[in-house]
C-alpha cells in the first residue's frame, strides 16, 4: 500500500537542529564503511541457513541488459526473459473442497472467495518440498494479500454494504499457501493439493508470548485474551530456519474505527473516527473501537505459522512488538540465537530487532515451537556519526516502568511504540523491508520516503535521514559489531539516495550508479548476494510531478560492492512491484505485481474497472488483478546473471 494520505494525528518527535554540513561531515565516509565492511566479509565466510549448496553460483553478479522506464500496462522484462501469470486474485487455491473460478464481472461470494486467492499479493516465500530439501520444481508459494480495493471486489462497489461484502473483503485478506510444480521449466499451481490453505481476516488464532491472557488483550468475545480473529493488512513477511512463515500485520489501523472516544494508544497508533474506509465496523462490530477498546491491542503483531501443516493453528508471537509491522526478517547470531528485523513503515517511526532467549534447534524443527515468545527486542538509535545502538525495550529499564504507564512487560509491548519514545529511538523516513546479505550479515533497509521530513514541528533532516521533503527515499545500511546480528552496536552508512538525475531540483537527482527509481519499499537478497529493489510510488503521484519520468513501479538489481544498480523489471499501469523470491536453484524467480488499475483515489469507480489498467487478462477480462509473475531465463541460466 502506497500510504499516500497523512494522518493529522502523527505523533511528532523531537527535531535535531545541525546545519545540514555539519551533518553531512558526520556521516561516516563511503571508503571507511567498505573497508570495515570487506574486514568483516573476509573473516565471515559463513554458509549460512538458506545457503544452497550445488550448481556454483555466477560469478557475474548483476549482467542482464537493463529495461528502460515504461508507462506500458504489461510486465517487462530483458532480453533473453519471459514473465508469465501463475496465480492472480481470484484463482482457485485447491482446496480439495472446491476449485470455484474467478468470475471476471465480480460476482464471486464471500464462501468463494475464502478459496481463492486474495487480493493485492504482497510478501512471499518458496518453501521447498519435502522441507529440508532444495526442491527446486516443487514446493509452496506462501504470500500475503495486503488489502481490498472494494471498487473492484464487488461488482457494484460500496453500494448496498451489506455482511455479504464485508466477509468477502475479510476472506480476500489474509494469506495464500500454494503448492507449485514445474514439468519442463512451466510452473503451474497444483489443484487439488493437501497443502492448500486460505488465511483470512477470520482465521482463528492463538496469541502467544508476553502478553498471552493479559487484561489489555481481553475482549468480550474472547474474555481469556488467548485467542484472536484474524490477521488482515499483512505488508512484508519472513520465514524461519525451522521452515514456518511470519506474516506482518502494517495498516491494521486502518480496518478500525473508533465511534467513541480515542484512547491514547489509539491516537499513537493511528486509529481515527472514520478509518480508512474498509466499513467493516458496520456489519462486524468489533471493528468499532470506541464499542471494543481492547480488540486493536490484538493486531500490530507478527503471526507465525507452518505451511507444511495445513491444520496448524497461526499464532501471534507478541514478543516481537505491536506496531505498523513491514516484515519480520531473520539473521543467525552467532551463537545460534535468532535475530529478526523489523521495520515500522510511518513517517518518523523506528527499526526494531528481536533477538531471541533460545538457540535455534536445528535438529527438530518443531522444537523451535515456542521460539519467538522468548528474547528481548530492541530499538534503533542512529548517531549521526555512523555508529548507532541498539535499546532494549524490557520493562523496568529506563523510563520503562509503572511510574509512566508500563505496568508489565505485556503492557511494553502492546505500546511498543510509545516504549520506543520513551526510550530514544530514532524516528526514520519509513522503514520498509530488510534484506540480510547472505555471506556478510549486512543489513540493509529502504526509508521509502517521507515527504514531511524537515516540515515545521516534525523531526528535522540528521546524516540518516538527510533530505527535507524526502519524496524519493533512500537505502540504509549498517554492520553490526563483529559481524554479529545479536550485538548491541553497529556502524551505518547510506547505500543509495533514489532520485531523479535529470530532476531540475538538485537536492532529488540522488547519488544513483546506474538506472533511476524512486520510493524503495521491496527489498531482497538473493544467495549470490544481489540485492533485488522493488518499488512502490503512490498511484497518487506514479507518472506525474516529481515522478514525470520514472515510468511505472519497477524492479532492479543492485550489486552492493560496487554500487551498481540496473533496473529488470517494469510493472503494469497503476501496480506496486513487492515481493520476490527465487527457487533454491536460483533459476526461477517469483514476483507479486499488486495493485495494477489502482487509481489516484486507490479506489476504484467499480463503473470503470477498466479506467487504468487491463493486466493481466486484457479488456475481456473484467477488471485487473494483482498477480503472482513466474520469471524464467529463456536458456535456463540465473536469473540477474
Ligand atoms: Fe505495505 Fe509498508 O508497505
Ligand atoms: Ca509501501
Ligand atoms: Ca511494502
Amino acid at each position: 500500500m502506497s500510504h499516500s494520505y497523512v494522518d493529522p494525528e502523527q505523533r511528532l518527535n523531537d527535531s535535531d537542529n545541525r546545519s545540514m554540513g555539519e551533518l553531512i561531515a558526520a556521516r561516516v565516509t563511503r571508503r571507511d564503511f567498505l573497508k570495515a565492511a570487506g574486514a568483516l566479509a573476509a573473516t565471515a565466510g559463513l554458509p549460512l541457513a538458506g545457503c544452497v549448496s550445488g550448481p556454483t553460483r555466477p560469478a557475474a553478479l548483476v549482467a542482464f541488459k537493463p529495461v528502460v522506464v515504461s508507462t506500458a500496462d504489461a510486465v517487462i522484462v530483458p532480453e533473453g526473459y519471459s514473465s508469465r501469470v501463475l496465480y492472480a486474485w481470484g484463482d482457485p487455491v485447491g482446496h480439495a473442497s472446491g476449485s470455484p473460478a474467478f468470475a471476471p464481472d465480480a460476482t464471486n461470494t464471500a464462501a468463494e472467495q475464502a478459496l481463492q486467492a486474495g487480493m493485492h499479493h504482497d510478501g512471499i516465500h518458496y518453501f521447498p518440498l519435502p522441507y529440508g530439501s532444495n526442491n527446486s520444481a516443487s514446493g509452496l508459494l506462501v504470500m500475503n494479500h495486503e488489502y481490498t480495493d472494494d471498487g473492484l471486489l464487488h461488482a457494484d462497489g460500496f453500494a448496498n454494504w451489506s455482511a455479504e461484502k464485508v466477509r468477502k473483503s475479510q476472506n480476500a485478506h489474509g494469506c495464500s499457501v500454494i503448492e507449485v510444480r514445474a514439468q519442463g521449466g512451466q510452473w503451474s499451481v497444483v489443484r487439488p493439493s493437501r497443502y492448500a490453505r486460505r488465511i483470512t481476516a477470520t482465521t482463528p488464532m492463538t496469541i502467544s508470548g508476553p502478553t498471552a491472557g493479559h487484561g489489555l488483550m481481553r475482549t468480550a468475545a474472547d474474555p481469556a485474551g488467548r485467542e484472536v480473529l484474524g490477521t488482515f493488512n499483512n505488508c512484508a513477511h519472513g520465514h524461519t530456519p525451522w521452515g514456518t512463515y511470519l506474516t506482518c500485520e502494517e495498516n491494521w489501523d486502518g480496518n478500525f474505527v473508533n465511534t467513541g472516544a480515542l484512547t491514547a494508544d489509539h491516537r499513537r497508533n493511528g486509529i481515527t473516527p472514520k478509518g480508512r474506509g474498509y466499513r467493516w465496523n458496520e456489519f462486524d462490530e468489533r471493528f468499532d473501537a470506541g464499542k471494543h477498546p481492547n480488540e486493536p491491542n490484538r493486531h500490530g503483531w507478527v503471526v507465525e505459522f507452518d505451511p507444511y501443516d495445513p491444520a496448524s493453528k497461526p499464532v501471534k508471537r507478541t514478543a516481537l512488538g505491536r506496531f505498523s509491522h513491514e516484515g519480520a526478517w531473520y539473521a543467525p547470531a552467532k551463537d545460534g540465537r535468532a535475530v529478526f528485523y523489523q521495520g515500522d513503515d510511518r513517517q518518523f517511526e523506528y527499526i526494531y530487532k528481536f533477538v531471541s532467549r533460545d538457540r535455534v534447534n536445528t535438529a527438530d524443527r518443531k522444537a523451535n515451537a515456542g521460539l519467538l515468545d522468548h528474547g528481548t527486542l530492541y530499538v534503533a538509535k542512529f548517531n549521526d556519526d555512523g555508529s548507532g545502538e541498539w535499546l532494549p525495550l524490557v520493562h523496568g529499564r529506563g523510563p520503562l516502568t509503572a511510574g509512566n504507564g508500563f505496568g508489565d512487560q505485556a503492557e511494553v509491548l502492546v505500546k511498543t511504540r510509545a516504549a520506543a519514545d520513551a526510550i530514544g529511538g530514532t524516528p526514520m523516513d519509513r522503514p520498509e523491508w530488510i534484506a540480510v546479505h547472505p555471506r556478510t550479515n549486512e543489513v540493509y533497509c529502504t526509508l521509502t520516503n517521507n515527504p514531511r521530513r524537515g516540515a515545521d514541528k516534525v523531526p528535522a533532516v540528521n546524516a540518516m535521514n538527510p533530505r527535507a521533503n524526502n519524496v524519493f527515499g533512500h537505502i540504509i545500511r549498517w554492520n553490526e559489531t563483529g559481524g554479529d546480528p545479536a550485538a548491541l552496536a553497529f556502524k551505518w552508512d547510506i547505500f543509495v539516495l533514489a532520485g531523479d538525475p535529470q530532476h531540475p531540483d538538485a537536492a532529488k537527482r540522488g547519488d544513483i550508479k546506474g538506472d533511476a527509481f524512486g520510493s524503495p519499499d521491496g527489498l531482497w537478497f538473493d544467495d549470490r548476494g544481489v540485492l533485488w529493489i522493488q518499488t512502490d510510488v503512490s498511484t497518487s503521484v506514479l507518472n506525474r510531478g516529481n515522478y514525470e519520468r520514472l515510468g511505472n513501479n519497477q524492479m532492479l538489481a543492485a550489486n552492493v560492492a560496487t554500487g551498481e544498480i540496473r533496473r529488470f523489471l517494469t510493472g503494469p499501469r497503476g501496480c506496486e512491484v513487492t515481493g520476490v523470491v527465487t527457487t533454491p536453484d536460483g533459476r526461477t524467480m517469483f514476483v507479486n505485481i499488486q495493485h495494477p488499475g489502482e487509481t489516484a483515489s486507490e479506489r476504484n469507480d467499480p463503473a470503470k474497472p477498466q479506467a487504468v489498467s487491463t493486466w493481466p487478462d486484457g479488456p475481456s477480462g473484467g477488471r485487473p488483478r494483482a498477480a503472482t509473475v513466474v520469471i524464467r531465463r529463456e536458456d535456463g541460466g540465473f536469473i540477474g546473471s
